[in-house]
């Protein structure tokens, strides 16, 4: 009978530790993170504007060297800046995206979520982020 708990005890925590409910799907590039990027980082991140050393139009390019360091810690939102600028005050003068309003909070998870899973982000057309166009 104890050792029941202690499994079950055990298994909780691990579930806890990931901070993802069971059953939860694994994040898809295309549908969910590539709109945040598109819609709303590429503007100033892409090789024209690459304000803060930062190109966000593909894998190859945002995992490219910077003098301040890599923005995605693959496995580690907490250490992964990609994140971590969209959970800052607004006020912080880091705080993504600079302008405009702040991403939804579910959207700040699922971008946590990705890279907790390993910051999957396929090459190729897939994974070519475009500026999405703005409306007139
Ligand atoms: C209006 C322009 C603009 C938009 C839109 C924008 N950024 Fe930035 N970003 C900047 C500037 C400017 C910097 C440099 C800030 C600094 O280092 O003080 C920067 C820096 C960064 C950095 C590097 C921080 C560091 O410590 O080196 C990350 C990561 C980042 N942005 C992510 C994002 C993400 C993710 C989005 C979309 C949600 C986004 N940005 C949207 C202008 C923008």
């Amino acid at each position: 009978m104890k050792s029941y708990l202690l499994i079950t005890t055990a298994l909780l925590a691990s579930a806890a530790s990931h901070l993802i409910a069971a059953g939860d799907p694994p994040v898809d590039f295309v549908k969910q993170i590539k709109p945040i990027l598109a819609g709303r980082c590429v503007e100033c991140h892409n090789s024209e504007t690459l304000l803060g050393e930062l190109n966000l139009q593909s894998r190859e390019l945002a995992f490219r060297k910077r003098s301040a360091g890599p923005v995605i810690v693959p496995k580690e939102p907490e250490k992964s800046m990609l994140y971590l600028v969209l959970t800052l005050p607004p006020k912080d003068k880091k705080a993504m995206p600079a302008t405009g309003h702040r991403i939804p909070k579910d959207e700040v998870n699922t971008m946590r979520q990705w890279i907790a899973e390993g910051a999957n982000w396929p090459d190729g057309k897939d994974g070519a982020v475009a500026a999405a166009r703005k409306k007139p």
